[in-house]
């Protein structure tokens, strides 16, 4: 039977984006069956909620999931459905490639990193969140735990190890948040002991931000916290010509959600103006995940060519074109 996969357009330059990818899944005959969900902006005007229970039921039937950006509303009491999406389906790994296309306006060639990031606890862990009464003091716990530490460094190893990759350098802030990125670091060094194939190196985010920019050629697989990882991966995304170019998986034991590392862009939402990449390559991990690898190679390929080639690029690849031109020229070398 067809396998079915939960798919949520999301807001603003969602819907187009994921228009795209579906398009690109189905020329390459993947055959998947599809249930639409909604969440965010989109579903609290039809629903009256940000995350109704029948996305969730869906996205648990199902296991699989691609989702397009959403919009938390700022203020008015609302937690991000990103965070909560995680939390509720324990996506523990937040899984982000970045590599270098040719052709796009990047500053450096050859980037090849993936950052782990630690998908559920530390900053974002949404604990004892409070402002006082006189509005002048706020306050938020950190949480990490041993086994949160193990299981995402253990992920980091293992993804380094099925990859022949070299080297995983764990980032943190132990220096100074003694506690927290302390027990992480110490947790991570003692996971990295047992993967003498792989170098471990450990360095101090101020400093790996520097050295992202300085060199990122040196970097390999990074792991780290939630917020760190955040940070940094988007850093990354600017490596390779921005956050139209990188792609997030989260994963968790039961469930996997497959999204763009970017918001919903309101600033050109409608427009046709989105450079659909960052899903497409979502969709990559996606078939990756489900043991179809040769299928997400020849999607690369069309991309990478599409990209290196010009041929109908947007326009923060330095190209004229839109989300659809773009996804026609891609659909085209299929
Ligand atoms: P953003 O990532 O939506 O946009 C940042 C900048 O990058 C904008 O100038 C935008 O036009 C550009 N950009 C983003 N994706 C692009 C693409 N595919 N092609 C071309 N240009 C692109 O971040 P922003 O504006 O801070 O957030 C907007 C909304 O998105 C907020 O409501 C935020 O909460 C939400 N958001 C959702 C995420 C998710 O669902 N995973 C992740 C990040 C933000
Ligand atoms: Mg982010």
């Amino acid at each position: 039977s067809k396998r079915t996969i939960t798919v949520i357009p999301g807001d603003g330059i969602g819907p187009s984006i994921i228009d795209s990818a579906l398009k690109i899944l189905d020329k390459v005959g993947c055959d998947f069956e599809y249930e639409f969900a909604d969440a965010g902006l989109v579903a609290l005007e039809k629903h009256g909620e940000l995350l109704p229970q029948q996305t969730l039921d869906l996205i648990e039937k199902n296991k699989i999931t691609l989702k397009g950006p959403l919009t938390t509303p700022v203020g008015g009491g609302f937690t991000s459905i990103n965070v909560t999406l995680r939390k509720k389906f324990s996506l523990y790994a937040n899984v982000r490639p970045v590599h270098s296309f040719k052709g796009t306006q990047a500053r450096y060639e050859d980037i090849d990193i993936i950052t782990i990031r630690e998908n559920t606890q530390g900053m974002y862990s949404g604990l004892g969140q409070t402002v006082s009464e006189d509005g002048c003091t706020a306050e938020a716990m950190s949480v990490i735990t041993r086994e949160g530490a193990e299981k995402i460094a253990t992920f980091a190893y293992e993804l380094a190890r099925n990859e022949n990759r070299k080297k995983v350098t764990i980032v943190h802030k132990a220096n100074i948040m003694k506690s927290t990125s302390g027990l992480f670091l110490k947790v991570a060094k003692e996971v990295g002991e047992k993967y003498p194939d792989i170098k471990t190196e450990e360095m101090i985010v101020d400093a790996t931000c520097m050295k992202l920019v300085m060199n990122p050629e040196n970097f390999d697989v990074i792991v780290t916290t939630n917020l760190f990882g955040d940070i940094l991966s988007d850093l990354c995304a600017g490596l390779v010509g921005g956050l139209g170019m990188a792609p997030g998986a989260n994963i968790g034991k039961d469930a996997a959600i497959f999204e763009a590392v970017h918001g919903s862009a309101p600033d050109i939402a409608g427009q046709n103006l989105a450079n659909p990449t960052s899903v497409i390559l979502a969709s990559i991990q996606m078939l990756e995940h489900l043991g179809m690898a040769d299928k997400a190679e020849k999607i690369r390929k069309a991309v990478a060519d599409v990209i290196e080639s010009g041929d109908r690029t947007t326009r923060d690849l330095g190209g004229t074109h839109g989300t659809t031109d773009f996804t026609d020229a891609v659909l085209e070398r299929l």
